[in-house]
């Protein structure tokens, strides 16, 4: 059998140099069906006996795989380890191999043998491997500019035939340029596989305009329908480039700032990576204050206004800025709470200082007032003074300051009398000042009874009145005195019993005690001179007695009556 086999192959060897057809060609993929023609019609051949597959070894031996019989339609296989249980021979002498493999690359020869004749044709098979897809590997974290940076290596596996890499950056392809593009390409076939690795590093020269640029590589390869590409994940560097400018600003929980603020200065290079430290200046010093990019300044005071700097550790590269502290302060002389008499003076004042001009709004009661001056005070002049200011411009900087003013003075009481309208009781009407308010108290000197009073009213800040209306059945003297802490003041009013009508006084207001008493003194000296021994000798009785309750309970009367009173009292007034 087997020599039988050589013989054939000898007499086909000898037909393959004879026939010298054009070669076929069949491209298949590593791994699916090779589908290999015979390549010559076997209709047109009389006499077809059978029809045989070998392939050519290196060496040029040949081996037979397959054969059909044309007359048995039956196939054989020849045990070849390589394609045990792989092959296929079709009734139209079309050889199937399964899972194409590099090692079917061969030259295989589909023969016809008839009776007279022995037709070959050899048919080239070719197989194509696509790579993994490329992959870049060995990155750097970063790339520094000015710098040949290494982007990585590409890699495409397992490949056939070989592959080449090509390196693009934004989609344009990356050509090697002396000192700034510099690629290194390796390949290497796996024996056993018969597979090419294909390896590429680039280096690069990186600059600022490669900050988010993609870098890819392509693989290129064969396919049986020509030249293919694959491209990798793109990647992108985190460039490292110097620092060219330094910043430096000031963060404050305002726009402006004030005393007592707390301020950071934040110093900032445009390299990348950022620079971390810096050297700080604060105003009019030279030496340097290393710190992180922020250098916090706490409770910052008005002399701290000024220039700021910062700059890199090389002390290259100075920024400035200019930090105005705002400021605010009041001081009122005097302040607090002051106390004068009536009559004295009293210079005041509040002055502003402030890091801009402001002015002061001078207040008294919540009432806006102008800068007060005084040169005569009065018991109006009391009060709560204040003096306000504000920087505008500096949120919630107010400052207020207050004076709390009392003026004081001794009591002054004024006495007037007049006899009402149902000519039955009379009037008597004081008006008093003095601070603190003075106690008015006013007795009838005849029997040395208090008498009532109406309620007092307020004049104005300091001035008080009150009416007592008496209904006198003799005359009588009245002794009214105000008192306070300071002092005390008394005057007297003699009042004719209301039997007897008063003598005319210039009019109601003009109680001032010392001129009635000269008036009546004028007129009726004898008369009251006897009055008064006769009153002095009635109080004298009536202190002895005690009994002057008759008198002074009608100087009153009942409520009722001391309304009339009051109101014939207003009509006469009006
Ligand atoms: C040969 O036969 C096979 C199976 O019937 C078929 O797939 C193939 O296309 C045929 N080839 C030719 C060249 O006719
Ligand atoms: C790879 O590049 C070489 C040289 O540039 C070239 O000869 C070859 O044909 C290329 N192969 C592929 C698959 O592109
Ligand atoms: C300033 O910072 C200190 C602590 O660092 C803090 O106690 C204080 O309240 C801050 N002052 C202001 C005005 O924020
Ligand atoms: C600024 O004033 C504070 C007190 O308010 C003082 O402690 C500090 O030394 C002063 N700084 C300068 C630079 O004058
Ligand atoms: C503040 O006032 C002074 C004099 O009253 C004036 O010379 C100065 O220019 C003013 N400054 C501002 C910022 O208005
Ligand atoms: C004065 O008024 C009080 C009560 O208002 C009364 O009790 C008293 O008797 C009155 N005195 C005279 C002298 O009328
Ligand atoms: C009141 O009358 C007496 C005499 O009766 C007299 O001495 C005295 O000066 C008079 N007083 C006043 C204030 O008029
Ligand atoms: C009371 O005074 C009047 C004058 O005001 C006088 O005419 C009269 O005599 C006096 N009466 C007595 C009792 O003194």
């Amino acid at each position: 059998m087997a020599a039988s086999t050589i013989l054939t192959v000898c007499v086909l060897c000898a037909a393959t140099l004879r026939t010298g057809f054009g070669l076929h060609t069949v491209s298949a993929i590593f791994g699916e069906a090779i589908d290999i023609p015979c390549g010559r019609s076997q209709d047109k051949l009389d006499g077809l006996l059978f029809g045989k597959w070998k392939y050519e070894q290196p060496d040029g031996m040949a081996v037979f795989v397959a054969t059909r019989s044309a007359v048995k339609n039956k196939t054989s296989f020849d045990n070849v380890t390589e394609y045990n249980g792989r092959l296929e021979l079709w009734e139209n002498y079309t050889l199937s191999i399964s899972n194409a493999r590099i090692t079917d690359e061969k030259r295989f020869v589909c023969m016809l043998i008839t009776e007279e004749n022995v037709f070959e044709e050899p048919t080239l098979v070719k197989v194509f491997k696509p790579p993994s897809k490329p992959e870049i590997i060995n990155q750097p974290t970063f790339m520094e500019t000015g710098k040949l940076n290494k982007v990585g290596d590409c890699v495409a596996n397992d490949s056939y035939p070989d592959a080449n890499i090509t390196w693009y950056r934004n989609s344009q392809v990356l050509l090697p340029v002396d000192g700034v593009v510099s690629i290194d390409w390796s390949k290497e076939r796996n024996s056993t596989s018969g597979l090419h690795n294909i390896r590429s590093s680039l280096q690069y020269l990186s600059n600022k305009n490669d900050i988010d640029a993609h870098f890819s590589c392509v693989v290129t390869y064969y396919m049986p329908n020509g030249m293919t590409i694959m491209e990798s994940d793109p990647v992108v560097f985190d460039i490292y480039y110097p620092t060219e400018k330094v910043t430096i600003h000031v963060q404050s929980p305002k726009k402006t700032i004030k005393e007592g603020d707390n301020i950071t200065l934040k110093c900032i290079g445009n390299g990348n990576p950022p620079p971390e430290e810096f050297l700080f200046y604060l105003p009019g010093q030279e030496e340097g204050i290393r710190s992180s990019s922020a250098y916090l300044i706490s409770d910052i005071k008005r002399n701290a206004t000024g220039d700021y700097k910062c700059s890199l550790l090389n002390k290259v590269m100075i920024a400035s800025t200019m930090v105005t502290v705002h400021y605010l302060d009041l001081s009122l002389t005097p302040t607090g709470d002051i106390t004068k008499q009536i009559g004295d003076s009293l210079s005041v004042s509040c002055i502003p200082s402030a890091s801009k001009n402001v002015s002061v709004t001078w207040m008294k009661n919540q009432k806006i007032l102008s800068q007060p001056t005084f040169t005569n005070l009065q018991y109006r002049d009391s009060g709560v003074y204040e003096c306000e200011t504000s920087l505008l411009e500096v949120d919630g900087l107010r400052r207020k300051k207050t004076l709390r003013l009392t003026v004081e003075g001794k009591p002054r009481i004024k006495l007037s009398k007049k006899t009402n309208a149902d000519g039955k009781s009379k009037t008597i009407l004081y008006e008093v000042d003095g601070f603190p308010k003075p106690e008015v108290q006013c007795v009838s000197l005849g029997n040395g009874v208090y008498l009532n009073k109406t309620e007092e009213t307020t004049l104005s800040n300091g001035r008080y009145t009150a009416k007592l209306i008496i209904s006198p059945e003799e005359n009588v003297t009245i002794i009214c005195s105000a008192e306070n802490k300071l002092g005390r003041e008394s005057h007297s009013l003699n009042i004719s019993a209301i039997s007897v009508p008063e003598p005319v006084e210039p009019n109601n207001k003009s109680g001032e005690s010392n001129d009635h008493a000269k008036l009546i003194v004028g007129i009726v000296v004898g008369l009251l001179l006897a009055a008064l021994v006769a009153g002095l000798a009635y109080w004298i009785y009536v202190k002895r007695t005690g009994s002057a309750s008759k008198h002074v309970g009608k100087e009153l009367g009942n409520t009722e009556e001391n309304k009339k009173l009051e109101e014939n009292n207003h009509k006469s007034e009006a």
